[in-house]
């Protein structure tokens, strides 16, 4: 088997993706292995969950250096030293500037709580229930220099109901995030996944053949 993709995840909080995307990659078949994570907040509890599998963590705080690209030098330059090949953001609260984004082309992916290019954006909970429409999702992509812009890898659809508010909704979404981030490592870091026309083909992968509509009765 192939040497395993060195994977570098970005959090600033919670990281319950990140702690999906450590399940599947103990799996014994995975192509990927998270080796680093790194956040920008020392109050991220995805560091602890990482320091308690054995994987290395680095805080790096924004607020410490005088430039955004002093920053990103910092994160770029500890990627460098851990050897990493691919890095997924996964609730990374802080926009990273073209050029890292061009330096790390096809290597960088991003999960967002929205069927893009739907609702990019901050409070996509909010402004999908505002909008009223009968189905959300969330998509992983490839980085590009605008937000929540980039080649989509996987995307998950999911219902919006009559009674959600935005916790209720963000929990459905937030379930479906967890098993779209692994496929999408797994795919981009197996190589079955390329960039053609700045659009992701897939080797072998079939689309769904069902239609759902909402309402489902009525
Ligand atoms: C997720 O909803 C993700 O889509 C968004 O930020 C949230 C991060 O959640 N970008 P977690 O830290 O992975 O639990």
């Amino acid at each position: 088997m192939a040497a395993r993709r060195r994977t570098a995840v970005l959090i600033s909080g919670r990281g319950s993706n990140l702690r999906a995307l450590i399940e599947a990659c103990a799996r014994p078949d995975a192509s990927a292995e998270v080796v680093l994570v790194i956040s920008n907040r020392a109050d991220a509890a995805g560091l602890r969950h990482a320091r308690d599998c054995g994987i290395a963590t680095e805080m790096i705080p924004h607020g410490a250096f005088a430039t955004q690209v002093g920053f990103e030098n910092a994160i770029d330059r500890t990627l460098h030293e851990h050897a990493i090949a691919l890095i997924c953001l996964a609730g990374f609260m802080r926009v990273l500037s073209p050029w890292f984004v061009e330096r790390w082309r096809d290597r960088l992916l991003n999960i967002h709580p929205s069927l893009l290019p739907a609702f990019r954006g901050l409070e996509t909970h909010r402004r999908v229930l505002a909008a009223g429409v009968r189905f959300s999702g969330c998509t992983v992509h490839l980085v590009r220099a605008e937000v929540d812009d980039g080649p989509i890898l996987v995307q998950a659809v999911v219902p919006v109901r009559p009674d959600d508010d935005e916790a209720s909704l963000a929990a459905r979404v937030l379930a479906a995030e967890h098993r779209c981030y692994p496929m999408a490592l797994e795919l981009v870091a197996s190589g079955r996944a390329s960039v053609v026309d700045e659009h992701v083909k897939i080797d072998g992968a079939t689309a769904p053949d069902a239609v759902l509509l909402n309402p489902a009765s009525f």
